[in-house]
């Protein structure tokens, strides 16, 4: 089986096959996602929302981005695992960022790493891809930048906001990246992109015309339930099955119905 690398997605969008992203933050599920066929594994730092419980994913460190990202990596075979870089790790200067980014490869195992932005990042992405370390690039909606956006809104609605966007993307892969991901953006907008790219775009809430999709896996899977955004497709509930199975237990033990003989030794 071999492994998912940058100039296999490349050649993905070439050929016009969709690529598939997930996000997984642990090992069983990094497991499944992989068991799933899915190209890419990425270490998001929606962790902090949908594992850490934080209300934002600006609390994220590079601590829980090593941990979890080590935790993913041994999970996966197939995906390549990119880890997101958290908020603050990557912003000081682009000396501090090769450091964060290059300790995500050698010591957590991830094959790439994600940052956000565009103009202001540009530097730092030439720095850490000169570095031999692959970077895929996140646009539109940059939850890290939540208070300056005023909100989880759509991005690019306007002409200008559009314009700037699709300038960023352009420099986004002059500047190396292998990849970029399109967030909350207007179809029209995230397909004018892809076609101006020639780099797999990743659209979460960007429509169907992105060179592949991406969506965090505690939605697809019914796990987090705060809140659903419009582009969050739920393929089960599995929140809804676990509370199920849990209570079969309470209420089993305060029964005396577990353990059984079957569960007890002799
Ligand atoms: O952190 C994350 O899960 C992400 C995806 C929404 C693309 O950045």
């Amino acid at each position: 089986m071999a492994q998912v690398t940058t100039v296999a997605l490349k050649k993905m969008k070439a050929s016009g096959e969709p690529i598939t992203m997930l996000t997984a933050y642990d090992f069983p599920f990094a497991q499944m996602v992989d068991e799933a066929g899915v190209d890419i594994v990425l270490v998001g730092d929606s962790l902090g929302m949908v594992v850490l419980g934080y209300d934002s994913t600006l609390p994220v460190t590079q601590g829980d981005m090593l941990r979890h990202t080590a935790a993913v990596a041994r999970g996966v075979e197939r995906a390549m695992v990119v880890a997101d870089m958290p908020f603050m790790t990557y912003q000081i200067s682009p000396e501090q960022a090769l450091e964060n980014a290059g300790q995500l490869v050698k010591e957590a195992g991830a094959q790439a790493v994600k940052l956000e932005g565009g103009d202001p990042v540009l530097g730092t992405i030439r720095k850490i891809v000169d570095a031999g370390i692959p970077v895929m690039g996140h646009l539109g909606l940059t939850p890290q930048s939540i208070h300056q956006l005023g909100g989880y809104r759509v991005q690019g609605r306007e002409k200008k906001a559009a314009e700037r966007l699709k300038g960023e993307a352009c420099a986004l892969e002059s500047a190396g990246c292998f990849s970029i991901v399109l967030e909350a953006i207007p179809s029209w907008l995230a397909k004018e992109v892809t076609e101006s790219v020639s780099v797999p775009t990743i659209g979460i809430g960007a429509g169907p015309h992105c060179d592949g999709q991406v969506l965090v896996l505690h939605d697809v899977l019914g796990i987090f339930q705060e809140f659903k955004p419009k582009f969050v497709k739920r393929y089960t509930n599995l929140r809804e099955g676990a509370v199920r199975a849990l209570k079969e237990f309470v209420k089993e033990v305060r029964e005396g119905e577990f353990p059984t003989a079957e569960y007890s030794y002799e």
